[in-house]
């Protein structure tokens, strides 16, 4: 039996792990992309016709969070490449965690089971980062605490690119509860890396975005605003990425003086560009109304279906070795 800690430290430098928005380049999304394009028309032409991709390869999802978009486009990306799924929702509840045992024992003995690939929701910034240090397999973060949310940023950015061809030149209007939303902040940090014509932030200033995104922003010679009055915003933004508030991240005083303000309903569809599109990460609440839905500019449903590509890509990209990712 081994017992070297030593040893167990140089093992689990070696694995990829997916933490971090910042950490793909341009090159590496073009790949991604293409990627997960050709799956989606593989899975059109054929959806058994990719099962065969990744036989006796298996990911444990472990979401100590809830998730409906995530954790099952994780599970059928999965499943339709031929992996075997195997994980837990509610994982404080139903994992060992509720008799107190660490997140990082927990990586440890899952990725010892030999899984290829552990997903990880957290509720902590940190968590899946934690996690990573001691797993000796890739560690995917899906989404922590207020911190980031890179996979979601993935197939945002993917959803950008494919409706509006480009990213640079364009102005993008990120709009709610910047604060404690993971995904706006992950969008922010990857657009960092393309040439957007502006970043609109949209929001009260309880719930502005964090001086990180900034810092990002404006080490990368990108301009930004900041503004709560949606008139400032929506005329002009060729993108609108609306946002949840996050309701269960602050107190019920805070989020009484904040839930109504942000909405975006046939009025404020009428502000913005015929040829804008409106995305949100999902789940939505009262802050995009029904309503909106049949708008063509509406891309929300688009949007979380390309999550199913852009994660299939993902994985098939970790399993064959040829995501390069700086840790
Ligand atoms: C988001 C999340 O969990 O951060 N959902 C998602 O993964 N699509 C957004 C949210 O909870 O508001």
């Amino acid at each position: 039996m081994r017992t070297s800690s030593k040893k167990d430290a140089r093992r689990a430098l070696k694995p990829v792990h997916v933490l971090r928005s910042d950490q793909f380049t341009p090159a590496t999304l073009r790949k991604l992309f293409r990627l997960a394009d050709s799956y989606e028309r593989r899975l059109d032409q054929d959806p058994m016709g990719v099962r065969n991709d990744f036989p006796g390869h298996i990911l444990v999802n472990t979401f100590y969070e809830p998730s409906t978009r995530t954790r099952m486009s994780f599970a059928l990306a999965a499943s339709h490449l031929g992996l075997v799924v195997h994980g837990t929702e509610n994982a404080r509840e139903f994992s060992s965690a509720i008799k107190g045992e660490s997140d990082q024992d927990t990586a440890r003995i899952l990725a010892s089971y030999r899984p290829s690939i552990l997903v990880v929701r957290h509720d902590q910034d940190v968590g899946p980062a934690h996690m990573a240090e001691v797993s000796r397999v890739p560690v995917i973060n899906a989404g922590a605490g207020k911190g980031e949310h890179p996979t979601q940023a993935l197939l945002d950015l993917y959803t950008i690119v494919k409706k509006k061809g480009r990213i640079d030149g364009l102005v993008i209007a990120i709009g709610g509860d910047l604060k404690h939303g993971r995904t706006a902040r992950s969008l922010a940090f990857m657009l960092c890396k393309y040439r957007p014509a502006k970043l609109i932030f949209v929001a009260p200033a309880s719930m502005q975005i964090g001086k990180d995104v900034l810092g990002c922003l404006e080490k990368a010679g990108i301009s930004y605003e900041r503004t709560a009055d949606l008139c400032r915003a929506l005329p002009y933004a060729d993108v609108v990425y609306w946002t949840r508030v996050q309701k269960e991240r602050m107190s019920k005083k805070a989020y009484a003086r904040v839930r109504d303000r942000f909405i975006i309903g046939p009025p404020e569809m009428a502000l913005m560009k015929e040829d804008a599109i409106l995305m949100h990460p999902l789940p939505r609440h009262r802050e995009v109304r029904k309503e909106v839905d049949d708008d063509p500019r509406a891309w929300y449903f688009e949007q979380a279906k390309n999550g199913l590509y852009i994660r299939m890509a993902l994985i098939a990209m970790l399993l064959t070795g040829t995501l390069r990712l700086p840790p």
